[in-house]
């Protein structure tokens, strides 16, 4: 969240907003291959960590080379050949020590390079996305996938060069083993076939396991996250007992999967574990009665010793690497499905910046539908037209569900027409720049959002240079400058994660000094009063008359008190609007007007009750 005073921070995240790096467009190829533009921007990273890497596992292989000539070779006594090999072997010892941290150090250093990127790629691309995209996707598989799946790419990331490492070693100590003895080194290997046998039955057993348990995991986690985001609904219907029952269901399903992964891992861990033991065994059985007879040094034997241990290491990391492996790739498919989603709404090329727009707002025409093509889906705006001068101030009325919301969407681009055309000055509003058109028109909504920091930034979120007079003065338009002024830490108060320290009243009009701040020449008040008290609701009347002289206001609305507000009123129904006129001559024209008024007062009234009975304190009453 960049601070509203500007300073530190917004500088990094714009530049990293413009940063070059993206992944291949190319959907046809591979994930890995489609991720490589991102590991090929630290290509020094990734060279400088494998050559550490490489000679890390060049000295771990020569040490029990080197040790057992050292062994061999004490026989004689403390000689210059000893002690040569004994100089050797710390050499190759701090070498290891210091290749096989940087190695370690530069890989996950990698890997965290290519989390942070890929971060801000998925975040960069969200941020362009269109409402359209959101209407589709549940908010939780959004973060999800911005967070769980760009992890475990990172995690593999982490751990997959290890298993290269570890295969590597692998062929050099075989080949080092065969070098030294033939035979023994076919002892040695003797029980590696059922180790890869056991270890396949484990795999096979463990994955499904392993996925059951993610998204019973992710089943529980959903079950606590509605929980504590729906608290107040779950307590004013006193429906914590079935709340309760749900999670333990959920946790029930989730620990009978995870008690089987255990059990499975109890089973075949012991034996995998026994197996390079038993191949130790084996050598010592041989390799000894081959000592014995001459054959074979005491050397020999410890070295093969520690290149047994070498040679379980790949098939050991094996399965790990292979679930890792799998959970990245789904996790790759789940974050391309989202960046291959391309934004529906962009500034065409060479598109007008429209600096200062004079505020005349025109619907020509307008047809809407929501939802994709293919989809059949009754058309929200049939033929919608109207015109509003600058300077206006309308009040848009129409019963709900028709369509009201839709226009104020359809005026700041949100969405795009789906036949006629949406003006601001006469310009077609998809020939405008999109930031130049939303500077312009600014809509509040009725539900409104509050970020967790002070309140003086929440009101200068669209414009983060404003000065403090400056937000003092749209608060005072929307009269909740003596509410703040009031608090402890005034302006300084950090308000919750959606302002439920404030009531809903307040927040609205919080809302409403945000969107009047950057002084919008069309500014929609989508029923964005709805929960202010009705007498402050008229302060703020004549507030904005005189503090947004000039400027255009479209007021969506079903409250009496609002619509008095406005110089005339639209009546909408049917996806056209059906007349126009003061509020005294449409009650006097239109019994339909009347009607829809009335219905929206018996809801309000309803609403009331029912705030009242169930305590939902959230929309408490304005003081
Ligand atoms: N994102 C969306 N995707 C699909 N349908 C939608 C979407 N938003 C709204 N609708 C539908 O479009 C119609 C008009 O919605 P809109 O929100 O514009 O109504 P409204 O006039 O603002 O209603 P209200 O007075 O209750 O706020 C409704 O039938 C609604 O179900
Ligand atoms: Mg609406």
């Amino acid at each position: 969240m960049p601070s509203a005073r500007g300073a530190g921070g917004p500088a990094v995240a714009s530049d990293a907003i413009t940063a070059a790096v993206d992944i291949d467009p190319d959907t046809s190829k591979g994930w890995l291959r489609r991720l490589w533009p991102i590991v090929s921007a630290h290509r020094s990273l990734l060279a400088f960590g494998a050559a550490c890497g490489i000679v890390a596992l060049a000295t771990q292989v020569a040490v029990p080379a080197v040790a057992r000539e050292a062994i061999d070779s004490a026989g004689d006594g403390f000689g210059e050949r000893l002690r040569t090999l004994v100089i050797l072997l710390g050499v190759l010892a701090i070498a290891r020590g210091l290749t096989g941290g940087a190695y370690r150090y530069l890989l996950f250093k990698l890997s965290l390079r290519v989390d942070s990127e890929l971060r801000m790629i998925v975040h960069r691309h969200l941020s362009r996305l269109s409402f359209s995209f959101y209407d589709r996707s549940g908010s939780g598989d959004i973060i999800s996938r911005a967070n769980t799946d760009i992890r475990s790419i990172q995690i593999l990331f982490a751990f997959a060069p290890m298993l290269g490492m570890a295969v590597l070693t692998f062929f050099l100590a075989f080949g080092l083993m065969l070098w030294i003895h033939v035979p023994l080194t076919l002892v040695a290997l003797a029980t590696l076939p059922i180790g890869t046998l056991v270890g396949n039955r484990f795999r096979n057993r463990f994955l499904p396991l392993s996925w059951i348990i993610q998204g019973r995991s992710a089943e529980v986690a959903s079950v606590v996250d509605e929980n504590v985001n729906g608290t107040r609904v779950v307590k004013s219907f006193a429906a914590e007992r079935a709340e309760i029952a749900k999670l333990a269901r959920a946790a029930r399903r989730l620990q009978w999967a995870s008690a089987t992964s255990v059990d499975v891992r109890a089973r075949y861990n012991p034996l995998l574990e026994a197996l390079p033991r038993i191949a130790m065994g084996l050598v010592l059985l041989y390799g000894g009665w081959l000592a014995i007879d001459g054959q074979v040094t005491i050397g020999t034997l410890f070295a093969f010793g520690a290149y047994i241990i070498m040679l379980q290491l790949p098939f050991r990391m094996f399965g790990f690497i292979v679930m890792q492996s799998q959970r990245a790739a789904a996790s790759a498919e789940r974050i391309f499905q989202v960046l291959d989603t391309p934004p529906e709404i962009t500034s065409a090329p060479g598109a007008r910046v429209l600096d200062r727009s004079e505020g005349r707002l025109t619907f020509d025409d307008v047809t809407f539908t929501y939802g994709q093509e293919g989809r059949s889906t009754r058309p929200i705006l049939d033929g919608f037209s109207l015109e509003i001068s600058p300077g206006e101030t309308v009040a848009l009325v129409g019963p709900t569900g028709c369509g009201k919301s839709t226009v104020a969407r359809l005026a700041a681009r949100f969405y795009d027409a789906g036949g006629g055309t949406v003006r601001l000055d006469g310009h077609d509003v998809r020939d405008l720049e999109l930031e130049s058109l939303r500077r312009n028109v600014v809509v509040a909504f009725d539900e409104p959002f509050l970020f967790s920091v002070p309140l003086r930034d929440n009101i200068a979120f669209g414009r983060p240079d404003a000065s403090l007079d400056e937000v003092i003065r749209a608060a005072r338009i929307a009269q909740i400058h003596e509410t703040v002024a009031n608090l402890p830490e005034g302006y300084d108060t950090v308000v919750g994660e959606r302002g439920y320290t404030l009531s809903g009243g307040q927040r609205q009009r919080i809302a409403l000094a945000r969107a009047l701040l950057p002084e919008p020449a069309v500014l929609i008040l989508d029923d964005a009063l709805s929960a202010v008290d009705m007498g402050v609701e008229e302060a703020i009347g004549s507030a904005l008359r005189t503090g947004r002289a000039g400027g255009t206001t479209l007021l969506i609305a079903h409250r009496l008190s609002t619509i008095s507000l406005a110089d005339r009123v639209i009546f909408t129904e049917g996806g056209r609007v059906v007349a126009t006129g003061t509020h005294a001559e449409l009650m006097a024209t239109r019994e339909r007007y009347v009607q829809v008024l009335a219905d929206a007062e018996a809801r309000a009234a309803e609403g009331r009750r029912g705030e009242g009975a169930a305590g939902l304190g959230a929309k408490g009453p304005a003081p």
